[in-house]
């Protein structure tokens, strides 16, 4: 039998871990600016197989959390099983209303666990958003829907997260780290997380029953309801400051969740400057920032859909996804926050303003866009890749 050496590793072996982070990005930097096209490639099948673009699902029950939410139950449907995911990602959902197709992505709000019983949880409340409005009011038990795959980066890692974990949410913000706290529960996920859930009122919580009793489950879990304009036994009041954070904040042994509506992130920006702590401790679920554009203006979006090219009105105050599903043009989406690529669009004509860029340098280079972080700010033409 072949013998294997082992060697122990030593002080330079660190350092020469160290450095791989520096030479990784000089080797990127040295590279060519290139297209890659992963839809046409055995990479693209082997992405498919592995996570599957498209599933459909069927709305198995349907509950209300409270006056503002509903949690929608889907399960997957015959011997199709659900993907697993790591607690803290999301699905995108299409729904037809009227005969459009709309795309929308929502936080899983279960515990990975539930995918053995091959179900998925979101959460949803009624909004102007098209998707949101339909599912609250009018979705139907047996209702089948089409879903992607669960995607996105906001959730645990132990080789880049720290063990001990403070979460800070606000609003919706609370949903991917429900999921993360019954993870830690069921025994799939194993860091310390303790939790700041900032709410106006008692009544604006989500889950506050489901919180209480799973923070009563495990020493892993601390959950605290932080209340800005209400003071009650068992609340923390006023907003959550440097000073509570501090109570449970270990340095250089501590990474920060932070998820929730823009009003908290600004607040946080400055509230945890104090810490000192390098970008990679600060953790964000993605968002695009509501778009405050005092005067809409129109415009017309000329796009091309496998070779046939529709015109349709898009407005400086709406994305260009949202102009094209308006329009009744449906394209694949999945984030709908910039990240994904999925929307990814070549820009022939007009101008834009790009929100949340996460393109890649090739992609701006020769020009392509993701119309779910696009605004139009002259008549616009796109072809859909
Ligand atoms: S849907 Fe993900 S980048 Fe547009």
């Amino acid at each position: 039998m072949e013998k294997i050496k082992i060697r122990s590793l030593g002080v330079f072996d660190e350092q020469k871990f160290k450095k791989l982070g520096d030479e990784r990005n000089k080797w990127l930097e040295s590279g060519e600016d290139m297209l890659i096209n992963t839809k046409d490639s055995k990479l693209g099948d082997l992405v498919d197989i592995i996570s599957p673009s498209r599933l459909i699902v069927t709305v198995k029950k349907v509950l209300k959390e409270n006056d503002k939410y509903k949690s929608i139950i889907l399960s997957s449907q015959g011997k199709e099983s659900l993907a697993p995911f790591r607690a803290g990602q999301k699905i995108a959902i299409t729904v037809n209303v009227e005969g459009i197709y709309y795309t929308k992505a929502y936080s899983l709000t279960s515990s990975p666990m539930k995918v053995a019983d091959g179900e998925y949880q979101i959460t949803v409340n009624d909004t102007e958003n098209i998707v949101d409005h339909y599912l609250f009011n009018s979705v139907k038990i047996n209702e089948k829907f089409a879903i992607t795959a669960p995607f996105g980066d906001f959730y645990y890692e132990p080789l880049r997260d720290e063990d001990n974990v403070i979460a800070i949410v606000s609003d919706k913000g609370i949903m991917p780290i429900y999921s993360m706290i019954q993870a830690i529960v069921d025994g799939i996920e194993n860091f310390n997380l303790t939790l700041f859930y900032s709410a106006k009122l008692e009544s604006d919580i989500l889950f506050k029953e489901e919180l209480r009793e799973l923070d009563s489950k495990s020493t892993k879990v601390r959950v605290n309801f932080v209340l800005a304009e209400e003071e009650k036994d068992g609340y923390l009041t006023g907003y959550v400051s440097t000073d509570k954070i501090k109570s449970v904040y270990r340095d250089g042994e501590t990474s920060f969740f932070v998820a929730g509506d823009e009003g908290l992130l600004k607040y946080l920006d400055k509230e945890l400057e104090e810490f000192k702590l390098p970008k990679k401790f600060i953790r964000y679920d993605s968002f695009l920032p509501v778009c405050n554009i005092k005067r809409v203006v129109k415009y017309n979006l000329g796009i091309y859909v496998n070779g046939e090219k529709f015109d349709i009105p898009c407005y400086n105050n709406k994305t260009l996804l949202q102009a094209i599903e308006d329009g009744g043009i449906y394209i694949p989406s999945k984030c709908q926050v910039g990240v994904c690529g999925l929307c990814r669009s070549e820009l022939v004509k007009g101008e834009v303003k790009i929100i949340n860029d996460k393109r890649s340098n090739a992609d701006k280079k020769f020009n392509y866009i993701h119309p779910c972080s696009t605004y139009p700010l002259s008549d616009v033409e796109i072809i859909v890749r």
